[in-house]
This record gives structure tokens, sequence and C-alpha cells, in this order.
């Protein structure tokens, strides 16, 4: 198992290149299943995750190349119904094939997802709306069996905002009988791509973006040349890194439109953040200063920059809450920030931050993705050496993070554990 080692203290300067989002890469490899002819994908960015999800599309019959940020995938001779569970416990995110699967086949058997350790995560909203559009779920030996004689569109009103379920209905309805309408859809730009490289693939959809998507059936969808957008996650965690280290950078190919909640909150706490025509600036106005944040369904602040702007929080003036109501047990890189002198109370959905002057490096353990990203910023900010274990969560959603950090002056490093 790999870890990070960080020396701390050196003010991040230079440009960073935004990858390909993965959020939005995974659904969209997934609806390549719908697809009659080959597709071909670019921006696509080089992780974990998009190998794990190049595998299972293998494994379920479909042909597939990945080099340079480009991928083909192409229909085979057979398509198998069956997600195993040595893939789908390593990527939650692997339930998104069930859709699909049902729409092209008849049939899906997906393993019950494993994925981040953050919190409980079922996958029920997804299967009440796919049985609303004629499908049937058993649970059998671990998996989540399928089948249907048919999909047909349906109302279907989320109890709940779910983007991955939002998505496996969007896949599903796309080529199903009739009219689907989504109410209470997610409004992420991920589902938005999503349903822009559907429309590109022959589907009719209107209304992504807002709570109320419509999709009417088409009997078939065919390949195209699609770009996925970047990923406006890793743009925010290298936006908090600079402004934690006291230096400046600028990021290409930032999803600016997509970030305005972030924005908003980085600039109440002292950031300075310029749309230039060579690209997005950032640095520290002067002191930064905690705020109160609430993490959000799109448009409000995200779930997955809550760690990072925690850890952003921790070295700022001032006291704030942050407030969780996505996910209620992610607040695990806490325990990891207080051993690096961070002042931070735990209550329920809340944590209570009172910033320190500086933090201190430590040994810290990584428990999920983001949680790993919050670590991983606080050492670059921190006094000392900080190493980051159990980095494997990391290479599932940062490409080559360490690297794009040395090109900006971190002297961070990867070693064996
Ligand atoms: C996606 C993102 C993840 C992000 C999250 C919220 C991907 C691959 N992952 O995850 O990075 O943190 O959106 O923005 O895009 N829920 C249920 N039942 C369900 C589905 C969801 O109770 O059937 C709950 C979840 O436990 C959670 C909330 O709904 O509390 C939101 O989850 P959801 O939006 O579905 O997240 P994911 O699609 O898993």
């Amino acid at each position: 198992m790999d870890k990070l080692i960080i020396e701390g203290g050196l003010p991040l300067r230079g440009r960073v290149r935004v990858s390909g989002s993965k959020n939005a890469a995974l659904p969209i490899l997934f609806a390549s299943i719908l697809l009659d002819t080959p597709v071909t994908y670019s921006n696509v960015p080089n992780l974990r995750d998009i190998h794990t999800t190049l595998k299972l599309l293998n494994i379920l019959g479909l042909e597939t190349s990945f080099e340079n940020g480009q991928a083909t995938v192409s229909p085979g001779q057979t398509l198998n119904p069956e997600a195993p569970y040595d893939l789908v416990k390593t990527m939650r995110a692997s339930v998104l094939c069930l859709g699909p699967l049902l729409a092209r086949l008849g049939e899906g058997r997906v393993a019950l997802p494993g994925g981040c350790a953050i919190g409980a995560r079922p996958v029920n909203l997804h299967l009440t709306a796919l049985e609303k559009m004629g499908a049937r779920f058993d649970l059998d030996s671990g998996y989540i069996a399928g089948k249907t004689s048919g999909l047909h569109g349906a109302k279907i009103v989320f109890d709940q905002v779910t983007v991955g379920g939002t998505e496996n209905l969007l896949m599903a309805a796309a080529l199903a009988e009739g009219e689907t309408i989504l109410e209470n859809a997610a409004r992420e730009p991920e589902v938005v791509d999503l349903a822009n490289f559907l429309i590109a693939c022959g589907a009719k959809i209107t209304g992504h973006g807002t709570p109320v998507i419509k999709i009417e059936g088409v009997t078939s969808l065919h390949g195209c040349d699609y770009s996925i957008m970047s990923d406006r996650i890793e743009a925010g965690t290298y936006l908090v890194a600079a402004a934690m280290t006291g230096g400046e950078l600028i990021l290409d190919n930032c999803p600016c439109d997509a970030m305005d909640a972030v924005f908003s909150k980085l600039r109440e706490m002292g950031l300075v953040i310029d749309e230039r025509a060579d690209g997005l600036s950032v640095r520290r106005g002067g002191e930064l200063t905690c705020v109160d944040v609430t993490t959000m369904p799109y448009p409000g602040f995200p779930t997955d920059m809550q760690a990072q702007v925690m850890a952003l929080m921790c070295v700022s003036s001032g006291a704030g809450t942050i407030r969780e109501t996505i996910f209620e047990n992610r607040f695990m890189h806490v325990s990891e920030l207080v051993r690096m002198g961070a002042k931070i109370q735990v209550s329920s959905r809340n944590a209570f931050v009172h910033g320190v002057p500086r933090l201190t490096g430590a040994p810290v353990m990584a428990s999920d993705l983001r949680a790993s990203a919050s670590l991983v910023v606080a050492g670059l900010a921190a006094h000392g050496t900080t190493e980051v274990q159990r980095i494997y969560h990391l290479d599932r959603g940062y490409e080559a993070m360490e690297v794009k950090l040395q090109s900006v002056g971190a002297r961070i490093k990867r070693a064996k554990e």
C-alpha cells in the first residue's frame, strides 16, 4: 500500500490543469451499455475508478480501450448481466450499470455496493424507481437481481435527492417505452453532463439541470464523440491548497460555471478568485476567516468539498460550524486533523471548528476519498512532516495528485508503507 510523505509549509505557485470529472465519467461510461455502435470519450481522467469501470464493462461483454485521456467502448458479441462482487466492492458507483442492463438486456445482477466508508449509502431509491418502470428485484446471495419484460415510462418522485439514482433512471428511461418524468431529480452538473451525452447519442431528454426531467424513450441509441466535463471537486481542492499554503495558483480547464457555491464560500473566507482569460487564479486576499457551511444538493455547497474546506478553516481565524446534511458519517477526517493540532468538536451532524495559527505534521490515516484530500492539503500547510497512509482512496479520485502538486512547488512524494 502506498503513502504520501509531505514536507509542509511551502506556498504553491504555478499552473495546474484540472482533469476530467470522475463523477461525470463513471455514469457516462456505464451509459455505453445502452449503445448500438462504438463511442469515443475524451477528457477521461486516469484513475483507479475509471479502470475499475472499464474492467466491469469488459466483464459485461463490451470492448474497451483507454489511452491518453481517451476511451473507446464498443458493443461486444453478447451482453452479460452480472457485475461481480470483487469489482463492485471496490467501487460503489458500479450500481450504475443496473439501469442500463435492465433497459438493454431485461436483466441485471449487481453485487450490493461497497466503496467509501461514509455511511450506509443504500440504493433503495434506485430500486423503487426502477420498479415503477416495470423491473422486479430479489436479493440473491448478496446480489441485487433485477428482471423486466420491458421497461416502460413512469412518473417518479424521488423521496430524497439522489445523484446516482437520477443517473440510473435517466439511463433506464432513455431506452424505455414511453415517457418518464423524474421529479425531485438531482441537478448536479454531472447529471447534466450525462443527459447531454445521452442526447448526443439520440436520446430525448428535457429539463436536465432542473428538478423535473422528462425522458421520451427511444428504441435505440448510437455512439458519438464526447468530451467529459472537468472535475469541479478536484478544482475546488486545488483552490483550497493554494489558499492554505499562502500561495497562488492558476487553474486551467476549470469548470467555473459549476462552482458558484464553492467560489462564494471561499470568497467569504477571504480567497481572491479571478476568472481570467488565461485561467482561474486564486490566492489569499489577507487573513482567512472561518465561516459557517452547510452541505446541500447542487446548487448548494457540495458534500465532496466539506472535508477540504474544514481543513482550510482549521488554519483560519475565528470559529465556524460545518453542517453535513448529505451523509451521516462523513467526519472521519476530524480525528486525523485533530492529531495535526486542529481544534474541532463534532456533535451529531455538526462540526465546530476553531482556527489555530498553524497545524503540525503527523502520521495520519486516509479513510475515504475526500477525507484523504483534506489530509493532503492540511499536510501541505502544516509545519513539519505529514505521512498520509492508505492513499488508495486518493488514487480512486485524484489524477496524479502528487505530480501536479510537485509541479507547483510542493515537497510531496509517494512511498511504500
Ligand atoms: C454521488 C457522488 C458522490 C457525492 C454524492 C452526493 C458519484 C460517483 N458519487 O454519490 O461523490 O458525494 O453524489 O453529492 O457521483 N440515498 C438513499 N437511498 C438511495 C440513494 C441515496 O438513502 O437509494 C441517500 C444516501 O445515503 C445519501 C443521499 O441519499 O445520504 C445522497 O446520495 P446520492 O446523491 O445518491 O449519492 P451517490 O450518487 O452515491
